[in-house]
């Protein structure tokens, strides 16, 4: 393993343009993340439309300040790596042709990197918090809980994964986004939640979709609970109201049913919203904890690696920490969403495994983790 080899990595999957220096798998050059929630805000969650044409307008100031700290410059690059999958296709594929270019001009080797299998190295990356830390230990069990995917795998070791389990509906950080908009809470809706349910009072219990036998999730069925939660308080709220029996009984059968996605709830009270986001919160997070920790035991696994965008989430890593019987490794928050450190780490060990990709490489974005 050549621990100098400096890896160039890009990703543009969704609507994060980055770019980031890895050298040797786990060291941390440089790593520039230009995030365009604010043009997304304004919709609500992402246009893949306007993730695509973002990524073309930024990649080049997001290179530039990306290779600022090489004292060599380009000549300090020994490959070049993208994410090639999964993701929005147009959005992949700035990003994967940029890199490309790169490679093919500078005459250097190219890797294409999953997504997935990324989140779960950024737990490889050395951090000013703890730069000594060793490298993780095979056996894993990893837990990838982002906007687009969950999953729960098994990597005995570099390349060699099982999946064990994913969702069978939403990913959990789309159950928070969803259920973050029936609240009338911000995009994105993850850390709405987290601090909506920050000190809320308990009492409400939703239902955790177990799914027996099996290591997959669902989260659809939360999300509707949520909505049923929501309607049967607008409903008693209305009953209480003067001349209530008029307006409820219009109300409730006059309107068009609307998916509960598309149906946005303001005008809660900030208690019933507190209550509701920490009783989702709950429910998500002992689900995904109760899976990790049978999985972790199972498979006789060294330790457990959180990653994605919701492993950013307080009471998943406070839970995870208290109820697993191993090891939890999480990368800091930074390194959970979105970024191109972890690109970089993952084409480390993929390159340093012999494995290069050539220039009809094409986007993928369906791609498997164990694609
Ligand atoms: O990994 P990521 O940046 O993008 C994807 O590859 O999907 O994950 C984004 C997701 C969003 O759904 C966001 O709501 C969620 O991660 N997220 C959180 C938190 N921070 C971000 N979910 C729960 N709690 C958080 N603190
Ligand atoms: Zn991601």
């Amino acid at each position: 393993m050549n621990r100098q080899v400096t890896i160039l990595a890009i990703e543009t999957s969704c609507d994060e343009t980055a770019a980031a220096v890895i050298r040797g798998g786990r060291t941390i050059i440089s790593n520039v993340v230009a995030s365009q929630i604010d043009e997304h805000r304004r919709y609500g969650g992402i246009v893949p439309e306007v993730a695509s044409r973002q990524h073309i307008l930024t990649i080049d100031a997001v290179l530039r300040e990306a290779l600022r700290p090489l004292p060599g410059g380009w000549n300090d690059i020994h490959a070049v790596a993208a994410t090639y999958g999964p993701g929005l296709a147009g959005a992949l594929m700035t990003g994967l042709n940029v890199a490309k270019a790169i490679a093919w001009i500078r005459e250097l080797p190219f890797v294409g990197v999953n997504h997935i299998e990324a989140h779960i190295y950024a737990n490889w990356l050395l951090t000013d918090a703890q730069p000594e830390a060793p490298a993780p230990q095979f056996p894993v069990v990893a837990l990838v809980v982002s906007g687009g995917h969950t999953l729960l795998a098994l990597l005995e070791g570099h390349g060699r994964y099982r999946l064990l389990g994913q969702t069978r509906d939403d990913a959990a950080g789309e159950a928070f986004d969803k259920v973050a908009r029936l609240l009338g809470l911000g995009f994105p809706g993850g850390p709405a939640i987290q601090r909506a349910a920050e000190g809320a009072p308990g009492g409400v219990v939703l239902p955790r979709a177990w799914l027996r036998d099996s290591y997959d999730f669902s989260f659809s069925g939360l999300k509707t609970a949520v909505l049923h939660q929501i309607r049967d308080y607008q409903a008693r709220e209305a009953a209480l109201q003067p001349g209530a029996g008029k307006s409820a009984g219009k109300r409730s059968g006059g309107a068009p049913s609307t998916p509960p996605e598309a149906t946005a709830t303001p005008h809660l009270p900030p208690t019933v919203v507190a209550r509701l986001a920490r009783a989702f919160q709950e429910s998500v997070v002992d689900v995904l904890v109760t899976k990790t920790v049978e999985a972790a035991r199972a498979f006789g696994a060294a330790e457990i690696l959180l990653a994605g965008g919701v492993a950013a989430n307080l009471r998943l890593r406070e839970e995870l920490n208290r109820r697993a019987p191993v090891p939890v490794r999480v990368p800091p928050v930074a390194l959970c969403t979105d970024n191109a450190a972890m690109i970089g780490a993952a084409a480390f060990y993929r390159f340093d495994a012999g494995i290069q990709h050539g220039w009809d490489l094409d986007v993928q974005p369906n791609l498997a983790l164990d694609g």
